[in-house]
């Protein structure tokens, strides 16, 4: 990328973060607030962060991360462990994907992983076997592991929604509102030290950006304090291999961010 398009790149996310913000100070309900240990969103990264907020501030003009409050809500109680949020969501049947379930998806893996992997939601085989990322998404999936000298039972590895949609299309968007919470209460549980965000629909509920992984790859942000690296969803992969570089540059930093400790 040519400088010009980089700070046109950012010039946009800045754009979005900015939108972002005033959405969420727009929707307050059900959600906390901003406080001392609400969730934020920081682009961390030198040029992202300055041009996230005021694009006709100098260029080189060196200014404070933008720090942006994000409606996550966080219905469960301090502590919780990943059993107590499982026997919460017990058999759910809070939204419309629950009558086409064969098995929830809660989401596994090392509960004290340093990385966590979050997808979008089951697919066949994971509404089969009630797993995540077992078909052919999550046979990548394991290899993108591996790449970084970890094995799938280091991780975990769970989804923004935990029923499979119908045909395998994106959660809407009442059903990712119902199911988030429960997403984001087992990152507080686990407290990883990265997440990796696979594809749109992970990195819209942690981070609130609208698509873009394009252009939000490659770089961490944060989603409570904990960064996050956006990248392709591996369902991506396969039906692109040639992004699969991209995802290699990505995994590597996040495997760089975990080695210094
Ligand atoms: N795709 C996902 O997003 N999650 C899975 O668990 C499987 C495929
Ligand atoms: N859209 C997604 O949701 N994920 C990808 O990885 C690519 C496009």
């Amino acid at each position: 990328m040519s400088d010009v398009e980089d700070r046109e790149g950012l010039a946009e996310l800045a754009r979005d973060v900015a939108a972002y913000a005033r959405y969420a100070r727009e929707i307050g309900d059900g959600y906390v607030s901003a406080g001392p240990t609400a969730p934020s969103v920081r682009v961390s990264g030198t040029s992202a962060s300055r041009a996230a907020v005021q694009e006709e501030q100098e260029e080189r003009e060196p200014m404070p991360v933008k720090k942006v409050s994000e409606p996550v809500r966080t219905s469960g109680a301090a502590g919780e462990s990943l059993e107590d949020i499982r026997a919460d969501l017990g058999d759910c049947t809070r939204c419309k994907l629950h009558p086409g379930r064969t098995n929830i998806v809660y989401g596994e893996g090392n509960p004290n992983a340093s990385p966590m992997f979050a997808g979008e939601g089951p697919g066949a085989d994971e509404d089969a076997s009630g797993r995540p990322f077992v078909g052919a998404a999550g046979q990548l999936l394991d290899r993108i592991i591996e790449s970084i000298g970890l094995r799938r039972e280091d991780v975990y590895i769970a989804n923004v929604v935990k029923c499979r949609p119908p045909g395998n299309r994106a959660p809407e968007k009442d059903e990712s509102s119902m199911c988030e919470p429960f997403l984001h209460r087992q990152i507080i549980a686990v407290a990883p030290k990265i997440i990796v965000a696979l594809g749109n629909t992970p990195v819209q509920s942690l981070l609130g950006f609208k698509g873009g992984i394009t252009k939000l790859r490659g770089h961490f942000f944060e989603f409570r304090g904990i960064p996050v690296m956006p990248t392709f969803h591996p369902a991506y992969l396969l039906r692109d291999p040639s992004k699969k570089r991209d995802v290699w540059e990505d995994v590597k930093m996040v495997k760089a961010r975990l080695d210094q400790g």
